[in-house]
């Protein structure tokens, strides 16, 4: 089992008090907290090592662009890619997802196809789709989910039509914490040669991903919710995929030839890295990763999991509590509300209370109508927090609802 009072000491913030006592950071899923590892290699990095890659002689050019290309090919391994050309440094999941929806759908979505997506998408899985169909007159359709927050897929087959171009869903639902079975659904539209992409925002943290073991066409998740940097993230996508899409953004990097008459690209991976890519926080994904994989994925999930289990078991002690998403296939985040509460009173009052959590709709507005709310309050856990946590979060929380109701 994992040491979390070492593991605790390796993330400073966690010592933070606003009121009274160090504050309890449940707030993961919009996050995570950074190792001081990560810090240290960003600073290490700016104040020794730092030059423009990709572009120079000197010495210096050289360590950036050797660093900043051996955190591309632990990335490849991280997710098991054939290639690095499969990895495309991005400034995060929206950026990939955009990526894709752009290129793909410029060279690949015409009037009247269909693209697929779940019912459990986080807007940045929804809005990009929306604007290619709107561009190309394409069609947005749904999988369905029910009650519990799961995907209801019997009818799979029929919503994979011969007009169907893609499917785009998360594989971890960042509002109620559902795993979803990707590997199925990506088989069902291999069936029918659709491609697949799988937003991996909410799964990296939490469980091994095996990108040739999902067969994943692509696959996109964000560097500081894996205990990274922000502003960085990775689009994987398989070669022909990203060989057949022009270029998103075009400038320097990019390019093998320019002339004013024509220009021509770029081999992968830069063809899609136009500009001075973001290399130090690229590295600092290196280094987050490398301290995941240090305290083990496997190790992770299942401490996790305890953490959830012990977790829905306590909350049943608050009052008129109301839970969102009640698969048994969760990752770590548990969403609920308290009948006739407003969740923004609730968080207000839990953050007086040393307590972080996320209320409102996380971004998955669809979602929320399903259930005909407008929000819910989230508690997200990651590795570093303690059955302790949960406990006095819940006694917190019955006097919260004491004082609200
Ligand atoms: N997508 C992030 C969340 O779920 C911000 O909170």
């Amino acid at each position: 089992m994992l040491d979390i009072d070492k593991i605790r000491k390796d993330f400073p913030i966690l010592e933070t008090v606003k009121y009274k006592r160090p504050i309890v950071y449940f707030d993961n899923g919009a996050t995570t907290q950074k190792p001081k590892v990560v810090t240290d290699t960003l600073t290490n990095f700016y104040l020794s090592k730092n030059a423009n890659i990709h572009r120079a002689v000197h010495f210096l050019s050289q360590e950036s662009t050797n660093a900043y290309e051996t955190a591309r090919t632990t990335i490849k391994s991280f997710l098991n890619a054939s290639s690095e050309k499969e990895i495309i440094f991005t400034s995060g999941t929206t950026e990939s997802i955009n990526l894709v929806a752009s290129s793909f759908g410029e060279r690949f979505i015409f009037k009247g196809d269909e693209i697929l997506i779940s019912e459990l998408e986080h807007h940045s899985n929804i809005v990009p789709w929306q604007f290619i169909a709107e561009k190309k007159g394409a069609i947005i359709k749904v999988i369905p989910m029910n009650n519990k927050g799961e995907l209801i897929l019997d009818n799979l087959d029929n919503l994979l039509s011969d007009k169907t171009k893609i499917v785009t869903l998360n594989q971890v639902s960042n509002s109620l914490g559902t795993i979803n079975p990707v590997k199925k659904i990506i088989a069902a539209a291999h069936k029918k040669e659709i491609p697949v992409l799988i937003d991996g925002a909410q799964s990296v943290q939490h469980m091994k991903v095996d990108v040739q073991d999902l067969d994943a066409d692509f696959f996109v998740f964000s560097g500081h919710k894996l205990y990274g940097p922000t502003g960085i993230g990775v689009l994987y996508g398989k070669e022909k995929w990203l060989e057949a899409m022009p270029p998103y953004k075009g400038g320097g990097d990019m390019i093998k030839k320019v002339s004013f008459e024509k220009t021509t690209y770029a081999d992968l991976p830069l063809k899609f890295e136009a500009g001075t890519a973001n290399y130090i926080d690229a590295i600092g994904l290196k280094s987050a990763i490398d301290y995941v994989q240090g305290v083990g994925l496997q190790n992770i999930a299942e401490y996790e999991n305890d953490l959830l289990k012990y977790a829905e078991q306590k909350l049943k002690e608050v009052p008129n509590i109301i839970f969102y998403g009640t698969s048994v296939n969760k990752a770590a985040t548990i969403s609920f509300g308290i009948k006739g509460v407003h969740p923004t009173d609730v968080g207000t009052l839990l953050d007086k209370l040393d307590i972080a959590v996320r209320t409102g709709s996380h971004c998955t507005q669809p979602l929320m109508d399903f259930y005909g709310i407008s929000g819910t309050i989230r508690a997200s856990f990651a590795f570093y927090n303690m059955k302790e946590e949960i406990d006095y979060f819940t006694e917190s929380l019955k006097k919260v609802v004491m004082m609200l109701t």
